[in-house]
């Protein structure tokens, strides 16, 4: 059921950080969030490992006070088990449930889940009225533009037919599932489903940066944009996409001190959460960003990657930091 609240979340032209397996944790939603995203979905949660009440499914449903407003997301190829799972889901008071209907993974998709729905159309639309008819919170899902290689994209049918099933808004991640994440992300799918439902649709597929944001709204007139992968390397987009779309003004990117401190905020927290080495490691794939136009990124990218330690981590971010100051304080003598 669509909720004033609800309706609230799409008023500004939110940038939504995406749901992302092994990434959109609640330490790195709480980070992108401080940077300025306006709304998180949680990774995917496997409704059958959700029912069984499988540690993972239960961490990823975990929502602490301040991690507002985020959606959960769920999975699975059982409409009847994903109305279950959704109903499970909802205890976490999530802003709203997501389905996920677009991931394409062969052993999601090729099992019914995830993309898997696109096949067949009638079925998934079925499976979400179904859903929002279950539970009490608004029901939102995440979809591709087709399975691929259709000439003529499906989504513009499958939007009034999810909109008409009850459904509260839709994410288009503007690729086939067929395309993985490989070729370009075609937002003008976006735009015409858009043109043909009154509920918000969110535009998701290479936003990279503040700019693209401000086109994929420019382009599509969608009430929000999703990023992704471009999060993973740089979280600061968030805020650089709020300014740009708030006031017109390109924001520099992070100092050299900032990204440190950032590295150091992700390494402490993900070890508050997740214990050593495991939170050490979950940060490995965000390094390279992190560290991006540092003096001597590679090298240091190089001893994070051999120390599976915390203390081991701050202390080559500490002395990085130090070298820094040192170098800094070098120039400003020499330019006296
Ligand atoms: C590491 C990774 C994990 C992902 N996990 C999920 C997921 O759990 N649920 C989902 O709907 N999409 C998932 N996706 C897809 C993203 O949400 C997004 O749709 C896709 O990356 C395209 O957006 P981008 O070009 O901004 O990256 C994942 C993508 C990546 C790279």
């Amino acid at each position: 059921m669509t909720t004033p609240a609800f309706r609230a979340l799409f008023e500004n032209r939110p940038v939504i950080l995406a749901p992302m397996e092994d990434v959109s944790d609640a330490v790195f939603r709480r980070l992108c969030r401080a940077l300025g995203a306006d709304l998180c979905v949680t990774e995917f949660v496997n409704a059958e490992g959700l029912l069984r009440g499988c540690r993972n499914a239960r961490r990823k449903l975990k929502l602490d006070a301040d991690d507002t407003p985020t959606a959960i997301q769920i999975y699975g190829s059982n409409p009847e088990r994903l109305a279950e799972a959704a109903r499970v889901a909802e205890e976490a008071n999530p802003a709203f449930i997501d389905i996920n209907c677009g991931c394409w993974v062969p052993k999601i998709a090729g099992r019914g889940a995830g993309a898997g729905w696109l096949r067949n159309p009638t079925a998934m639309v079925e499976m979400a009225k179904l859903i929002v008819g279950t539970v009490k919170l608004p029901v939102t899902v995440k979809t591709r533009i087709g399975y691929g290689p259709e000439s003529e994209m499906p989504i513009i049918e499958l939007a009034k037919r999810l909109e008409g099933a009850g459904v509260s808004a839709l994410t288009i991640h503007c690729r086939t599932a067929q395309m993985g994440h490989s070729g370009k992300a075609d937002w003008s799918w976006a735009r015409k489903a858009r043109e043909v439902v009154n509920i918000p649709v969110v535009v998701n597929g290479d936003i990279k940066t503040a700019d693209d944001a401000q086109r994929a709204f420019d382009e599509t007139g969608c009430a929000g944009v999703m990023v992704g992968r471009a999060a993973i390397e740089h979280p600061w987009v968030f805020r650089e996409a709020r300014t740009l779309l708030d006031t017109g003004v390109h924001l520099a990117g992070p100092t050299a001190a900032e990204r440190l401190e950032l590295c150091r905020e992700h390494l402490r927290k993900n070890v508050e959460a997740r214990g050593e080495p495991h939170g050490v490691r979950v940060i490995r794939r965000h390094l390279s960003g992190y560290l991006h136009g540092l003096k001597g990124a590679a090298a240091l990218r190089k001893q994070l990657l051999f120390d599976d330690t915390l203390s081991g981590c701050l202390a080559i971010l500490d002395a990085a930091d130090a070298r820094r100051k040192a170098e800094a304080h070098e120039v400003w003598i020499a330019s006296q």
